[in-house]
This record gives structure tokens, sequence and C-alpha cells, in this order.
């Protein structure tokens, strides 16, 4: 039997971050067929420096192409593509889309207040996102915020029994951005598009979120323009991933189902 990584649109995170970017690409292509990847060996990749992710989100990749070739990989993770992008692409068979933080369509909103950034330590202290504010908001106000514990609320409590809601969390990572009095806040981390419900509320009326999927999904569906499912066969299920390792791997199944994927475990 072929391996579902074969053909199939692959989507690699840390954790839980890519499932959004999966979904928007899939209910506009649901004829393809999809796999995920949650690097639950390594995560959290945002409290990691940045050779580490790069070994991380590289090895990961690796193994995925020992499967079989994906029409397309995705990195669904802000902080392995800032680090790691150039290096998969330098040995991946297939074309790799990375996703880094919107601060281009942040900035290009004409209310010209402060724009905030809400990433993993990693991505904030990344000169990769120097170079994207200098490029795309040289004269605007940016604020950063590294708010490594919602990505830990995503992982650990999101959905859970008991979970606590992120109320404390969010007061925290979003301080600096209400004082600033920021327009819009750039979701520079893929785990926070669980949440945006409550940033949004946190933010108050008025502030803008920004985050990637749209930019991100659109670049896949143009590179997977031509692909369709062959015909009289069938699709195939869409599977789930997880890397050896990581305390995640539950909550990971229980995503897998909320998302419509079918759980292949510990098998990368
Ligand atoms: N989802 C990841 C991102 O977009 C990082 C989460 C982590 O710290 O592992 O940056």
């Amino acid at each position: 039997m072929t391996d579902p990584v074969h053909s199939s649109i692959a989507f690699l995170d840390s954790g839980l971050g890519g499932l959004p970017y999966l979904q928007w690409v899939r209910r506009r292509r649901p004829d393809l067929r999809f796999t995920y990847f949650a690097d639950t060996g390594n995560f959290p990749y945002g409290e990691r420096c940045e050779h580490e992710v790069r070994d991380a989100a590289a090895g990961a990749a690796r193994r995925i192409f020992a499967r079989g070739t994906p029409k397309l990989l995705a990195l669904a993770c802000n902080t392995a593509s800032l680090a790691a992008l150039e290096e998969i692409r330098s040995f991946a068979p297939c074309p790799v889309v990375g996703t880094v933080p919107a601060v281009k369509p942040a900035a290009e909103r004409p209310d010209g207040r402060p724009i905030g950034v809400l990433a993993t330590r990693s991505t904030i202290d990344s000169p990769c996102l120097d170079a994207l504010i200098a490029s795309f908001a040289p004269d605007r106000r940016v604020i950063r915020s590294a708010a490594g514990d919602i990505v830990r609320y995503v992982e650990e409590s999101l959905l859970g029994e008991a979970d606590p809601g992120p109320g404390a969390i969010m007061l925290r990572a979003l301080e600096s951005l209400r004082e600033a009095k920021v327009g819009s806040v750039v979701i520079g981390c893929t785990h926070f598009l669980h949440i945006l419900d409550f940033i949004a509320d946190h933010m108050g009326a008025g502030v803008q979120l920004v985050d990637s999927r749209e930019g991100v999904g659109r670049r896949i569906l143009e590179l997977i323009r031509g692909d369709r499912a062959p015909e009289n066969s069938k699709r195939g299920t869409d599977a789930f991933f997880v890397t050896r390792g990581g305390k995640n791997t539950e909550r990971c199944r229980m995503f897998a189902r909320l998302f419509g994927l079918e759980w292949a475990g510990a098998a990368l």
C-alpha cells in the first residue's frame, strides 16, 4: 500500500498550531489528500535557540520525505520557518511553503497606529522579524510580545476537562500591546489561531487581528492549482502523525478527531 504521505499536502508544526492552515486549504480543495505532522518530541520550538529549532524542524522534514514525497510541504509554524525554511528547501523533493508573521498586511492598514506582534520568544528575538519590520513597516512603531504561555495553554489545557480559560495569560501577554494602544495585532504564532476570539475580546473593539492563513493558504493553492485527485481512485483518509516523545500526544489525538484527521500516532 502507498504511504499516506505520498502525494499528500503535508503540514508540519511543533504541535497543534498548523491545523487551522490545513483546515483553510482543505475547505477549498477537499478533493486532495492531507497529512499533518506534529513534532511533539521537540515541542516547544519557541523556547529553543535558533539552531536547535533548525535541527528539529529539518529532522522532522527529512523523516517525512523518507516516508514519501508529498505534493507540497507547508511549514505551518513561524518559529520553524524563520529558523529552518532555507535549510529544508535545500533538500526537499517538493515545494516548501513557509509561514512568517503578517507584518506586511498589518503595515498596509491605513490607521497609522502602532502595530503589535504576538509570537514565541524565538520569533520575537529573530533577526528575520527585524528584517520584516525594516522592509514593510520601517516608519511604524512596532511593539513585540513573547507569549510562550499561550502556546502551552493551547497544547495543555484548551478544550480539556480542566481548562482554566486563558484569562490571566491573555492579560499578561497583551498588556504591553494594550498600553501602546496598537491598532492591529499580528498573530505571529500559529498556535494563537486556536484562541483568536479570546485575543480579540482582550484587545477590545477597534483592534484588528492580522494572521497569515489566507496569505499562506493562497500560495499553497497557487502551487497545487494543476493537481487533481486521480480519477476512479479513492481519495484516502487524511492522517495526523506525531514524532516520538512529548507528553502532548493524547491531546494531539483529540485535536485529530476535532479536525477530522485519522490518528496515525507516533509513526514518524
Ligand atoms: N506554532 C509555532 C509558531 O508558529 C510555535 C509553537 C512552539 O513554541 O512550539 O511559531
